[in-house]
């Protein structure tokens, strides 16, 4: 069985990775596997879910529970979606199709990210319920010849990605000399010329973005857009003041700014601020069933899976992508029942403590 399906063997998303991983060239494994600089940001995705503990609760019936929450009016049967990721064709040839088809299988919504290396249609094709994510490009209509495809193809939101006017400083990808594998190529933003490595984004990308980008974004397009990359709540406050239907507090995975603030530990101050006035969805970093709902506690009302997505890929393409989301799934469901409060929609901050902080009177 592992011979053939070696992401059988992997019993939590942390596996996945190192397996999938293992499984890669160097290039394309720096390019997934890669954050900004020294990675501080990158780590710190991670440790900020450890500076949490849940309190939990007993004697209370766990049936029925329910992970499901609803997000701009369809209801998620998971508090999570997958991440926009580019160029998912390094990790296995069917790539973007792949894991748009085992989310597809299980409802979970599928970000289609600008730089995908597949196409608006054959994600539509999948049936997954679908988002697309916006990075500017330099040429505004080009811009909004992708904003219009994304919804004659049935995309349901536009994430609008606001903190890459140009790449982070992957030094990963430069000394494991990543550039793109032969075969895979941008399918949304192809152009003559430059196709080398992530030089196409900077190329392509606008290289400074204002306020204005986002009033001209929310004018073109019938979808509600969430802005992507905020870590700051009087950003979020303006951004939903001026008419966007939701904030993705996110570091980019430590992608882009290094030593800029995990988005878990962005995410209180951001959901206070944005209060009722719009949908808070936070990434980076979440691994773990109990990681999910921290980030629920905390305000967010659903999270992005990413990395261990792409690095499910190359161990087999969609049935090792949907044996990562069963995986994540399970874990939420066992993480509800083990704490006695079964509703995901349920967790507060109340029911956390700080690592190191004694529970009060009453917790
Ligand atoms: C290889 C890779 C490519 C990514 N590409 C995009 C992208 O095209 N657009 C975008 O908004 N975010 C992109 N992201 C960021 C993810 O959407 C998400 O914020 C991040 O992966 C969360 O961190 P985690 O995967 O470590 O949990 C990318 C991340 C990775 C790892």
């Amino acid at each position: 069985m592992t011979e053939q399906e070696p992401w059988k063997a992997c019993l939590n998303l942390a596996e996945i990775e190192a397996a999938g991983a293992a499984a890669m060239a160097p290039g394309p494994r720096a390019y997934y596997a890669g954050g900004a600089a020294d990675e501080v940001s990158m780590r710190d995705n991670r440790a900020s879910f450890e500076r949490w503990r849940i309190v939990p609760r007993m004697f209370v019936p766990n049936t029925p529970r329910d992970a499901s929450v609803e997000v701009l009016g369809r209801r998620w049967p998971q508090p999570f979606a997958i991440a926009p990721m580019a160029l998912q064709r390094n990790g296995h040839p069917d790539g973007e199709v792949a894991v748009a088809r085992a989310a597809a299988a299980r409802g979970l919504t599928y970000c289609l990210s600008t730089c995908a290396s597949a196409g608006f249609d054959e994600i539509a094709a999948t049936g997954a319920p679908r988002w697309f994510q916006l990075y500017l490009l330099s040429d505004r209509a080009r811009s909004q010849a992708l904003i219009e495809e994304a919804e004659a193809t049935g995309h349901e939101a536009l994430i609008l990605t606001i903190d890459t006017p140009v790449t982070g400083l992957r030094e990963r990808d430069i000394r494991d000399g990543y550039g793109l594998p032969k075969g895979v190529e941008y399918c949304l933003i192809r152009r003559e010329g430059s196709q080398r490595g992530t030089s196409v984004l900077d190329d392509a990308i606008q290289p400074t973005y204002s306020w204005d980008d986002l009033a001209w974004v929310l004018s073109v397009t019938r979808m509600p857009v969430l802005v992507k990359g905020i870590l700051h709540p009087e950003d979020a406050r303006r951004a939903v003041e001026m008419g966007a239907a939701g904030i993705v507090v996110s570091n980019h995975g430590g992608r882009q700014l290094d030593m800029a603030i995990a988005g878990l530990d962005a995410l209180p101050a951001i959901a206070e601020a944005v209060g009722d006035r719009g949908v808070v969805l936070m990434d980076g970093g979440v691994r773990r069933g109990t990681d999910v709902l921290i980030a629920l506690a905390l305000g967010a009302r659903a999270v992005l899976l990413g990395r261990p997505v792409l690095f499910a890929l190359p161990l087999g393409g969609e049935p090792a992508v949907g044996h990562a989301l069963d995986l994540l799934t399970k874990e939420i469901d066992r993480a509800l029942v083990l704490s006695g409060i079964p509703d995901a929609r349920e967790w507060r901050r109340e029911h956390l403590v700080r690592a190191g902080e004694l529970p009060g009177r009453g917790a």
